[in-house]
C-alpha cells in the first residue's frame, strides 16, 4: 500500500516509487462552502475524474503545463509533484455568484470585457477572503512575477476551456483553479482538479445548470455530471 499523503475534501493522495509523481484518488464525498455541507454521492469520484482527465488532456495537447500525467483507473490519476500556491484562482466570464452578490449585479450579465480574474487566499480559518496582487506579496505566497505568471496562464486555460464548451453548447460562467510548483524544477503549473464541482456550466439553449450539484441542494449530481460528461465525449 502506498502512503496517504493528505485527504482533501474530495481528493486523496499517496506517494509512489518516483518523488516527483503522485497518486490522486477522487473520492464520492462531495463538500461546499468551505466544507460547512457535506455529503456522498456514489459515483462522483469516477465522474469527476473522468471530466477532469479529459479537460487536462485536452489543455495539454494546447501546449498548456499542468501537473497531470494520466488517468490510471476509473477513479485515479498520475499526477506529478507540486508545492501548492495558496490562492484560489477565479475566472469569470459572466456574472454569478459571489460577484453577483458583492456588486449587486444580476446572475448571467455578460460582461462588457472579456474576462475577470480573482485571487483568494486559500486559508479556512480566514474564509478564503479576496487578495490582489499586492496582498499575496505582502504575506509572502507569491512575488509579482508569479502573480503574472499565474494571471497569463489562467487566461490562456480561460481561452481554450471557453472554446471547448461553447463547441459543445455550454456557457463557462466561472470556474476556480489551483496552481503548484513542481517539485522537480520550480515551473509554475496548473494543479488540483477541474471539474463540475469546481465550475459554473451553463447550457446556452435550455439554460439547464450542469454543475455544481452540492452547492446548489441538488440530489441528482451523477445523472447531472454523467450529462455533462457524455456532452464533452464529442470532444
Ligand atoms: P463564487 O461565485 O462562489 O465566488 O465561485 C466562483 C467559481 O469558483 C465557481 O465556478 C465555483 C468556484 N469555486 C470553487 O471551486 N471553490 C471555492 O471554494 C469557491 C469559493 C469557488
Amino acid at each position: 500500500m502506498s502512503q496517504l499523503l493528505y485527504e482533501g475534501k474530495a481528493k486523496k493522495v499517496f506517494a509512489t516509487d518516483d518523488p516527483n509523481i503522485l497518486r490522486v484518488e477522487y473520492k464520492d464525498d462531495a463538500t461546499a462552502f468551505n466544507g460547512a455541507k457535506k455529503a456522498v454521492f456514489p459515483g462522483k469520484g469516477k465522474l469527476n475524474n473522468a471530466i477532469c482527465s479529459k479537460l487536462f488532456d485536452v489543455l495539454k495537447a494546447k501546449g498548456i503545463p499542468t501537473h497531470f500525467v494520466e488517468r490510471l483507473s476509473e477513479t485515479e490519476q498520475r499526477v506529478k509533484a507540486v508545492e501548492i500556491i495558496p490562492i484560489e484562482v477565479v475566472v469569470r466570464n459572466v456574472v454569478a455568484g459571489s460577484l453577483s452578490k458583492r456588486l449587486g449585479i444580476e446572475e448571467g450579465t455578460p460582461m462588457d470585457r472579456s474576462s475577470i480574474i480573482e485571487f483568494y487566499y486559500k486559508n479556512d480559518e480566514l474564509g478564503d477572503p479576496l487578495i490582489n496582487d499586492d496582498h499575496a506579496k505582502m504575506i509572502h505566497i507569491a512575488t509579482d512575477a508569479e502573480m503574472a505568471d499565474i494571471r497569463k496562464q489562467a487566461q490562456a486555460i480561460n481561452s481554450v476551456l471557453t472554446t471547448l464548451f461553447d463547441g459543445v453548447g455550454i456557457t463557462l460562467v466561472d470556474f476556480k483553479l489551483e496552481f503548484g510548483k513542481l517539485k522537480s524544477n520550480g515551473d509554475i503549473v496548473l494543479a488540483d482538479e477541474i471539474s463540475p464541482d469546481t465550475c459554473r456550466l451553463w447550457d446556452k439553449e435550455t439554460h439547464e445548470k450542469l454543475d455544481m450539484c452540492v452547492r446548489r441542494n441538488i440530489a441528482d449530481l451523477p445523472e447531472t455530471y454523467e450529462k455533462l460528461l457524455s456532452r464533452l465525449g464529442d470532444i
